[in-house]
């Protein structure tokens, strides 16, 4: 073999030393394929005295490369021979593969849902993404080009697991990092209240680090797998489930607002629908998450004057908001942008983490700051003008946005 090195068989995934077939004792070493007895001497002029001394036989063997040999992007190449590109890669959620295929590739989507379904035996279910149009719940409309039309499905991330309905809630596996980043700066102890919390991936991981969570989303199909992901992780009271919209949430919180929610709850402050009441006490926490980046931002209004001052113990709480921009002049804009939703100015600067590019000059951004006192406790009168200012502000960068 050292001889013949360099002059052996040399394609990914196959081996050169195979079994003979017929013979137990007697091995094949497969040469490059098309090389002649006359190639080989000619090459190698030493490995006719090793035929001779080792008592080698040379023969012909052929060797069948077919589809199953081949790459996802090699047969889709060859079957789309036209296309510049072929859409080879896909975000896979469990059993689910997930592409975004442009317009011009749609009369051949379900050839390349199949391949992609042949070529990786842990999917079964293959969409495409249908449209632009997102609703408030951040759900996309997809179709089923290959395997079967089955949504639920089960991702495991460092240790979490997670039980969703794709077409149903919201989810994107490439956060996994971002939701850990986050997770990471929280301590054990911390309460952290997460204001669009999806199906938990923000809330699960929080709670298995012993943080009690008060997790909150307004698409009641997130609430319920939210529910069944509590389960699943065996988080009992660490995390408590709500369904609402993320201002209302917040204001129960405070204690500024009831539930309002009309049904009996029982011996475990369980409502009927699986909604809890909110704490009797203003609840004082240390984290605040809102992960909705389109519109976060609008808000964090919901701070200002948010609690009786004697009611608030401790730090003050940090904020963590998501938001998308576009990219160059970044960190004055979300500053304004911030300042003018909570309409005032913050007193410790901004922490602004790139999550992520999600287009061209466009980037997902979490912008961390704690919530100054004198936003966070109700106002009082001599403040007025500057909350106007504020206010005015606000109305401008709406304005401009449009
Ligand atoms: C981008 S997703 C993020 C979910 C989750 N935090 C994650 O990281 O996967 C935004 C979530 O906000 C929820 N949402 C939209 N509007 C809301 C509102 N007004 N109040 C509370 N949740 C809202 C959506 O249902 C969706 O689950």
């Amino acid at each position: 073999m050292k001889l013949l090195r360099g002059l052996t068989l040399d394609k990914p995934k196959l081996r050169c030393v195979v079994s003979d077939g017929t013979r137990i004792d007697t091995k094949l070493l497969l040469l490059r394929e098309g090389l002649s007895k006359e190639d080989l001497r000619q090459q190698e002029p030493r490995i006719a005295d090793v035929i001779k001394a080792d008592d080698l036989e040379e023969a012909e063997h052929r060797l069948r490369i077919d589809y199953s040999y081949w790459s996802t992007e090699h047969v889709l190449k060859t079957l789309l021979p036209h296309l510049k590109e072929v859409p080879a890669a896909f975000e896979a959620v469990g059993h689910i593969a997930h592409v975004n295929l442009p317009e011009e590739l749609r009369p051949h989507r379900f050839l390349i849902g199949q391949v992609i379904l042949d070529k990786n035996p842990q999917l079964r279910t293959i969409v495409n993404k249908v449209g632009s149009i997102e609703n408030e719940y951040r759900v996309f409309q997809m179709e089923c080009i290959a395997g079967k039309p089955d949504y639920v499905t089960d991702v495991v991330q460092h240790g979490n697991r997670f039980r969703l309905n794709f077409s149903e809630v919201y989810w994107n596996s490439r956060l996994e990092h971002e939701h850990q980043r986050l997770v990471d700066t929280f301590k054990p102890g911390d309460t952290i209240v997460d204001m669009m919390a999806g199906i938990g991936p923000f809330a699960v991981p929080a709670a298995r680090k012993r943080c009690q969570v008060y997790a909150n989303d307004l698409n009641p199909k997130s609430f319920q797998y939210l529910c069944e992901n509590i389960k699943l992780n065996k988080l009992g009271s660490r995390v408590v489930p709500f369904c609402m919209d993320a201002r209302h949430f917040m204001q129960g919180l405070a204690g500024s607002a009831k539930s309002g929610n009309s049904s009996h709850e029982d011996q475990s402050g369980q409502h009927e629908d699986g909604q809890r009441s909110f704490p009797a006490d203003s609840l004082v926490f240390q984290h605040a998450i809102l992960n909705l980046p389109a519109s976060a931002v609008e808000f964090l209004d919901v701070f200002n004057g948010l609690y009786d001052e004697h009611s608030w113990t401790g730090t003050l709480p940090l904020v963590h908001c998501y938001t998308f921009s576009k990219g160059a002049e970044e960190h004055a804009e979300v500053q304004q942008r911030v300042e003018a939703a909570l309409g005032a100015q913050l007193v410790e600067p901004l922490d602004v983490h790139h999550v992520r590019d999600v287009a061209p000059n466009k980037v997902m951004l979490c912008v961390s700051f704690r919530v100054p006192q004198h936003i966070l406790f109700k106002k009082s009168a001599e403040r007025g003008d500057q909350q106007q200012h504020y206010k005015r502000q606000k109305c401008d960068a709406k304005v401009a946005a449009q």
